[in-house]
Parts: structure tokens; sequence; C-alpha cells
């Protein structure tokens, strides 16, 4: 910065430009953002306050985040925050930041559910919590048993359900895919697994956005060389923990449905196949059920 920003609207001239320059398509809108969270206020208040005189210690703040957003830390990584469902989620890098695309998936089990008293729910890769919370939130009389192989993945999880009052219904385990599950009896018990998988192929990891490929956990993100690694893993896996009718439910990736659908009748086992359509008609989620 060449000369101090003396007051708030010099302040936001100065961070517009600055993420403008940095190759943010909406700097206006994310300076006010950033900024508000840097200054502690809402911002919408910032516009009011242009004339106000800025303190040595706001100015601090304020660089620490512009500096951060303009070396493409995701912004949801520096507001701490992420809205998933209705719900406001914490996030930090170790956790993937929930995507609009992953509501469908909570919208599908709850179409499908049919959930009695005591059902037994998996989600598998729970990441920040945000599937499980949010079911956690709306289905009553149900336990959830969330899973993932980052410990400080779970420590976010486990935030966020504290954050929303569901602690009570979630059990969590640290570990690979299901194995956590073996050591709970509950084979044949489950009534619904559901996963938001990481779904990238490793190619295509390369050429992400550096948000994404450079923030983000790789192991949220990448599965394999088809990026259908961890899906083709859970069809296997998930078959002898479901109970008859059991619902497994995926999200998949642009173009994985046909794969991912046939590795299913492969595997055996499955009854019901059927993939859903998002908004943008992209086949998002496969749901199937265990046969016998
Ligand atoms: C795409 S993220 C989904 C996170 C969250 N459920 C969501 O929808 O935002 C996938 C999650 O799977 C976890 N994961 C990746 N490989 C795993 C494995 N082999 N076993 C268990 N969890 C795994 C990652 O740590 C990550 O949290």
């Amino acid at each position: 910065m060449t000369a101090d920003p003396k007051t708030i609207g010099m302040l936001i001239t100065w961070a517009q430009r600055s993420l403008g320059t940095s190759g943010s398509t909406n700097a206006s809108q994310e300076a006010l953002w950033l900024l508000a969270y840097a200054l502690g206020m809402k911002h919408h208040e910032l516009a009011s306050w242009k004339d106000r005189a800025v303190s040595g210690e706001e100015l601090v703040r304020a660089e620490s985040v512009i500096s951060r957003r303009m070396a493409r830390v995701p912004l949801q990584y520096i507001l701490e925050t992420q809205e998933f469902c209705g719900l406001d989620f914490h996030v930090n890098s170790s956790v993937l930041i929930p995507r609009p695309e992953t509501e469908l998936l909570v919208q599908e089990v709850l179409r499908e559910g049919g959930f009695s008293e005591g059902a037994v729910l998996v989600d598998v890769g729970t990441g920040s919590g945000c599937v499980a919370v949010t079911l956690a939130t709306i289905l009553s009389g149900i336990r959830i048993f969330a899973l993932d192989c980052s410990g400080d993945a779970l420590t976010v999880a486990k935030e966020n359900a504290e954050r929303h009052g569901v602690s009570d219904k979630i059990t969590w385990k640290e570990g690979d895919f299901l194995d956590p599950l073996r050591e709970c009896n509950l084979s044949g018990t489950v009534d619904a697994i559901i996963s938001n998988p990481p779904y990238i192929a490793e190619e295509v990891w390369a050429g992400l956005q550096p948000e994404v490929r450079d923030h983000e956990p790789r192991v949220a993100l990448v599965a394999g060389q088809r990026g259908t690694e961890f899906h083709e893993r859970l069809l296997q896996d998930a078959r002898p923990f479901l109970a008859c009718g059991g619902l497994l439910v995926m999200e998949l990736g642009q173009g994985q449905a046909p794969f991912v659908r046939q590795a299913a009748e492969q595997v055996g086992g499955y009854t019901g196949i059927q993939t859903i359509k998002d908004e943008a008609g992209i086949e998002r989620v496969m749901i199937a059920r265990r046969a016998d």
C-alpha cells in the first residue's frame, strides 16, 4: 500500500482496487465482506461509516485479510464460514467448503428416506459435517455415524454439530472408508449410507482454480485416475452394512453417472438404481437400495 488509507471509504477503494488487480471477478463485493469481517461490522454498515477514521490496528487486520485473498485463499476460509441448507458452518483449510450441489444429496436422502424411530444413517467423508449436521437438525429419533479419514476435519465437524445443537445424535469415527464401523456391530442394520466423496480425476486436479487446487484439502477432492475410485470402493463396502432395502446415496461428478451405474450393476446386490439431475441438468446424485 503506497499511502495508508485514512478513512473507511479510502480503505474500501484500496481494497477493491487491490482485489481487482489480483484477478478477483467479484472484487467490489468481496472487499466489503472482507473489510466488514476485519473491522467487526456488518458489510452494509461500512457505507454509512465511510468518513470514519481507520485505526492502526484496523489497518493491520484489513491488510491481512486482503493480502490473503490476493494470494487466492478462498473467501470462505478467510471469513471462516459457509452457508449450507440455510445453516452456517464453520470452515477452515482442513475441510472442503460445502458446495450448493451437495444440498441435492441431502434433499434426496430426505425424499427417499421415510426413516423410522431409531434409524441409523452413516455419512462417509463428513468433512465439515455439513451433511450429517443438517440431517440431524431435520430428522428426529435417528442416529448418525459420521466418518472421515481426517482427524482435523472431524474436529471442525464436531464444532459444527455443537453450534447447531445436534452433538448427541452423531457419533464421530476416524478411519478409512467404512472401516471404523466394523467395531460397531452394524452389519446388515444401516438404513442409509450417504456420501459426497472426493470425485476429481488426478489429471483434472492440476487445472483447477488456485482457490481449490492450492487451498482445499487434496484428499477431499481427488479420487484416482477416473475420479470414481471412492464410489467404486463404497459400492463394494456399503452393501454388507446396509439393512435389506437400505439406501446408498452418493454425489457424482459431471459425466460420472454411466460409469458408476455400471459399477453398481457389476458389484450386484443393489436394486432401484437411479440418478437425479441437478438444476444444471447434470446427473448429480445416485441412489440405490440393498436388494436382499
Ligand atoms: C468431497 S469431501 C466432502 C465433505 C463434506 N461431506 C461435504 O459434502 O462438504 C470428501 C471427504 O472425504 C474424506 N475422505 C477422503 N478419502 C477418505 C477415505 N479413504 N476414508 C474416509 N474419508 C475420506 C475427506 O477427508 C473429505 O472430508
